[in-house]
């Protein structure tokens, strides 16, 4: 038995839409997104300015998340979809800026900006891909580098009167080296002039 004719035609229909969304989800999402930390360990000093660099590919428009979690919990940074919107928290407002490629530029940084730092692409269809900076932030002891600033000051003005020191006695070395000469030559023609006359 033959089927009518619409039912074939449907079947074809269906096949091909089939087989067209098929075609279209294997274009969508092949491997979805990728995401490239290049240095995922920042060691800064207190007011540093820092990147935390990443770059990320995938098809369609991606949404990047940024998030820091230390021991004081977890902060959202910026959340960000490109060419769309870009959500700062109000925490980092004027401290953030946001990269095309994924980066972030974190201004100022300070011993509490210290921790881990989650970054996650999601990209249209749902796939997402993540990434950690682990950044340390060192303070500059301000006590130790007035020490060493007053001690330098220290050498210095010892090492001048020293120099100053040198060069009087060197000066009165030779002054008295002058004088001994002289005397030695007048005594010397002296002792001359008396053994002549004997
Ligand atoms: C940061 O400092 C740690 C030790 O303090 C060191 O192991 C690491 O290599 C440093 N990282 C960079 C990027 O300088
Ligand atoms: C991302 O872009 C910023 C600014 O253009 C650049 O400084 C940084 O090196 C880029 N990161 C990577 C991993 O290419
Ligand atoms: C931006 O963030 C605020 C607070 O987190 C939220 O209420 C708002 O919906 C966000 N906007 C977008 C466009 O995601």
């Amino acid at each position: 038995m033959r089927p009518p004719q619409g039912c074939r035609r449907r079947g074809v229909i269906a096949g091909t839409v089939t087989l067209c969304l098929a075609a279209g989800w294997a274009l969508q999402t092949p491997g979805g997104v990728s995401l490239r930390v290049p240095q995922p360990n920042i060691n800064a000093t207190v007011a540093q300015n820092i990147l935390l660099s990443v770059e990320y590919s995938c098809r369609g428009v991606a949404t990047i998340e940024w998030k820091h979690v230390s021991s004081r919990g977890t902060t959202k940074i910026v959340e960000w979809k490109s060419g769309n919107y870009v959500n700062i928290s109000t925490v980092y407002k004027d401290r953030v800026t946001v990269f095309e490629n994924g980066s972030i530029q974190l201004l100022n940084v300070g011993v509490r900006d210290a921790g881990y730092y989650f970054v996650t692409v999601t990209e249209e269809y749902g796939t997402n891909i993540y990434g950690t900076i682990v950044v340390n932030v060192y303070e500059i002891i301000y006590e130790d580098l007035h020490f060493v600033a007053v001690f330098f000051a220290f050498l210095t003005g010892v090492s001048a009167i020293l120099i100053c020191f040198m060069w009087l006695c060197n000066k009165s070395l030779h002054l008295f080296q002058k004088t001994t000469h002289k005397l030695t030559a007048s005594t010397t023609e002296e002792i001359e002039l008396e053994t002549i006359e004997c």
